[in-house]
């Protein structure tokens, strides 16, 4: 390890977070990111690696993806974060743009700085416009670290912290468990449902057929609101713009983020339909976020949803969607029993190893063969596959013969022990 390497470990051991950077030193992974372009980075050290986390689709579109950072850079000249007290150009015209993508009557946006902030938005915006507090989720969710989304999510997150909330306002139920969700919400008292499309901090099980537009259909039975925390499952990633879409129905607000800032600035947004937003009619002025719908955030995200609709980046997901689907399948006849099933939508996969803990077992040979990938937290044999919508075949070709070398070394690893 380089002396310069050393010394920004030793710093961030001592005055950034002792524990993350033990936990990923007990697991060998010593990474301290240094140069990164498109779909790679390189350590520090020089080690390169070939990105299929993304930091969740916070790269979806490259690491400094050129167009961009040009429109970052373009927009600094003119603007800065703004004020978010006023009306602006870019908050406007962003508005607008995502008022054009997203289906029916989802007019309004709300403007933040991160995934968590959006869904806090969200909760409270059905709080004040139904005058309930009970939040129901889904097992094995996560929806952020932030106040209400924290709450919202899986105990792992929330317990330490003495997050809960209020007794019985968050309750979680489990995914395709339809009776389940109606037991909670007949109860007349729910402001909304938040469902993360697909789970992805539980590795991507698909929900199953209808069962999304049957949640909603009981949301409209029983007063509650529909949230589509659609964070890691929108922006084209499943191979529509939003990941419900999959399912012909119409959420009441949708959460977008990560990606959304093109991974170069802060921004996510909440949009809403005029019966979610009440609160944009009558207290408008009683929530905002400084940063949030940064007018330099607001150009560089309407750079990303314009080449994310683009025809040929749509075109690429899918031919990319067949050929994930295709490698995939030929490792498993490769490790059969080691990698035993894979779930699918778009670009992004989980893929369910035969093993306790794969941040252990497949994470560290992936990255000692030069490939970035984690596993789901809340489902630790299972990684996530996530590609970007930009790459192209010999991206693909190169990763699939990193991925079998270090299935490969994590097979004779198995048998060692
Ligand atoms: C589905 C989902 N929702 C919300 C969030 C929170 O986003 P952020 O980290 O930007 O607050 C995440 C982050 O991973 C997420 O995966």
């Amino acid at each position: 390890m380089t002396k310069e390497k050393e010394e920004i470990l030793r710093k961030s051991r001592e005055y950034w977070n002792p524990s993350k950077v033990e936990d990923w030193h007990g697991k060998g992974i010593d990474l301290v990111m240094g140069k990164r372009e498109g779909y790679r980075f390189w350590d520090m050290d020089g080690a390169e690696f070939m990105d299929i986390h993304l930091n969740g689709g916070t790269y979806n579109l490259g690491h400094r993806n050129p167009e961009v950072l040009e429109t970052m850079i373009h927009a600094t000249e003119e603007f800065d974060v703004g004020n978010h007290h006023f009306p602006s150009i870019a908050r406007a015209e962003l508005a607008e743009q995502l008022a054009g993508l997203c289906p029916g009557d989802l007019n309004y946006s709300v403007f933040s700085t991160c995934g968590g902030e959006a869904v806090d938005v969200a909760i409270k915006s059905a709080r004040y416009a139904t005058g309930r507090k009970k939040v129901v989720s889904i097992k094995g969710c996560y929806h952020g670290h932030t106040g209400l989304a924290v709450s919202a999510g899986d105990d792992k997150f929330k317990v330490p912290f003495h997050c809960e909330g209020e007794p019985g306002m968050f309750v979680q139920v489990p995914l395709n468990d339809i009776d389940a969700m109606e037991a909670e919400l007949k109860k007349e008292d729910t402001a909304c449902v938040l469902v993360e499309t697909i789970l992805a901090t539980y590795g991507f099980p698909l929900p199953a057929p209808g069962y999304l537009k049957a949640v909603k259909h009981l949301c409209e039975k029983y007063g509650a609101f529909y949230v589509a925390d659609e964070v890691q499952t929108g922006l084209m990633r499943t191979g529509k713009l939003w990941g419900f879409e999959h399912e012909d129905l119409q959420p009441d607000m949708i959460v977008t983020a990560k990606g959304f800032g093109g991974g170069v600035y802060p921004i996510s947004a909440t949009v809403m339909n005029r019966n979610a937003g009440k609160w944009l009619f009558e207290i408008g002025r009683l929530h905002g976020s400084t940063c949030g719908g940064s007018e330099i955030g607001c150009r560089v995200a309407s750079k990303v949803l314009e080449i994310t609709t683009r025809q040929s980046t749509v075109e690429n997901v899918h031919r990319n969607k067949q050929q994930l689907r295709k490698n995939v399948e030929e490792l498993m006849a490769r490790y059969p029993g080691f990698l035993k099933s894979y779930s699918q939508r778009g670009v992004i996969m989980g893929l369910n190893f035969d093993c306790e803990d794969a941040s252990v077992s497949v994470v560290k040979p992936l990255y000692d063969n030069g490939v970035w990938a984690h596993n789901a937290r809340l489902h630790p044999n299972t990684l996530q596959l996530k590609l970007g919508l930009l790459c192209d075949q010999a991206y693909l070709d190169e990763l699939f013969e990193k991925i079998d070398a270090g299935l490969k070394a994590a097979c004779r690893n198995r048998k060692r022990k």
